[in-house]
């Protein structure tokens, strides 16, 4: 209407927190459970070591000291909270874990709910809360992204057990009338590939009583086809980051850091090379943490704040990708 000029609601990105187990099962051990050896692991993936939880962690504690670390460096009173996005595929609650995370935190006036979309989860729940601040409902937003793996890993099969590890990270996202530092993001699905990578559902059958038969929860152990996952991300995610940085007119020179999800180091690399983008701008900490799902983009951006690698007002491009297939993209300013 003319004469009325709405003002555009931005994004500002105010902290970031993390959290990894103590407990560190290196290529060594490993090779001692199946037929494997760190130099496979290392060539083959980048990576030399991962976290696994103890007995007494579970993803509730892990989400709620990413966010509480993440909230500290936002210097935020937590009463201000208005949403919390737990991205994770391994809740310790099916029925969310998000809240108990809201609870432990005491942000008594935020709203909290868990989403699954397993490694692109943390960019699926950063675009959700971010529409969320966009939209003027919500000021304040704790993005989470955790995962313990290791629950659900068949540590008999060499093909997959290397990969996974646990961990979390959380970013803090506030709405903003002065600027706005999300720059753009682009999602994907192809359930038709979704075979390639996933964790289903066991089918026990069970009768309750007389014919009245239903199937009893739980859930078997990852099932994967490297070779497939690995051409879906080396093929998909170049374009996704390419199609986006022209959507936003930036060039891949502008771009200070990628921060994919980190999945292999050849995926990390071939990603790179195929963008333009050299190696001394793609952050990786695999050789550390291996793939820890919905974690691995705020636990490696975290690391690069509190390197201070990453700085105010750097370009950040990043995509995660992975069971659903899913995989999406996003460009940021840190700030
Ligand atoms: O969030 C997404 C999660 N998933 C991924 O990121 C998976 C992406 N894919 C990959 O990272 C790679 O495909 C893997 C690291 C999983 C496998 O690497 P690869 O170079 O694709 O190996 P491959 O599956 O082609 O297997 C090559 C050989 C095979 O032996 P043969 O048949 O050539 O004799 C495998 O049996 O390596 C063997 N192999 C191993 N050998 C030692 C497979 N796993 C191992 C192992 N140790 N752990």
């Amino acid at each position: 209407m003319e004469g009325i000029k709405l003002k555009q609601i931005g994004v500002s990105f105010k902290g970031s927190g993390s959290y990894v187990p103590d407990q560190i099962l290196t290529n060594q051990k490993i090779s001692k459970k199946v037929d494997t050896s760190d130099e496979w692991i290392k060539s083959r993936t980048g990576i030399s070591e991962r976290r696994i939880s103890s007995p007494g962690d579970n993803v509730t504690e892990m989400g709620y000291e990413a966010a509480l670390t993440a909230i500290q460096m936002a210097n935020w009173d937590i009463k201000t909270i208005d949403l919390i996005v737990l991205a994770t595929s391994t809740p310790h609650d099916l029925f969310g874990s998000a809240p108990s995370i809201q609870s432990k935190l005491g942000a008594c006036n935020a709203v909290a709910f868990d989403l699954t979309a397993a490694c692109s989860g943390f960019l699926f729940g950063l675009v959700t809360a971010s529409q969320f601040l966009r939209g003027g409902s919500f000021k304040r937003a704790i993005v989470i992204g955790a995962d313990q793996l290791s629950s659900f890993v068949d540590w008999n099969d060499r093909r997959s057990c290397i990969l996974f590890g646990d961990g979390a990270g959380a970013l803090a996202i506030e709405a903003t009338n002065e600027f706005d530092n999300f720059l753009g993001f682009d999602m994907r699905t192809d359930g038709g590939r979704g075979s390639f990578l996933n964790l289903p559902s066991k089918n026990n059958k069970d009768s309750i009583i007389d014919n009245i038969d239903f199937l009893s929860g739980g859930f078997s152990s990852i099932q994967m086809n490297g070779q497939e996952v690995y051409k879906f991300a080396v093929r998909e995610v170049p374009i996704i980051i390419d199609e986006l940085l022209k959507k936003t007119n930036y060039s891949s020179h502008e771009v200070d850091w990628l921060v994919l999800h980190q999945a292999n180091q050849r995926i990390l690399d071939s990603v790179g090379e195929r963008l333009k983008i050299p190696g001394e701008k793609i952050l990786s900490n695999l050789e550390k943490y291996g793939n820890t799902s919905a974690a691995t983009i705020p636990l490696m951006m975290d690391e690069a704040i509190r390197n201070n690698r990453i700085k105010q007002n750097d370009i950040i491009a990043t995509s995660g990708f992975g069971a659903g297939l899913s995989w999406g993209a996003a460009l940021i300013k840190w700030g």
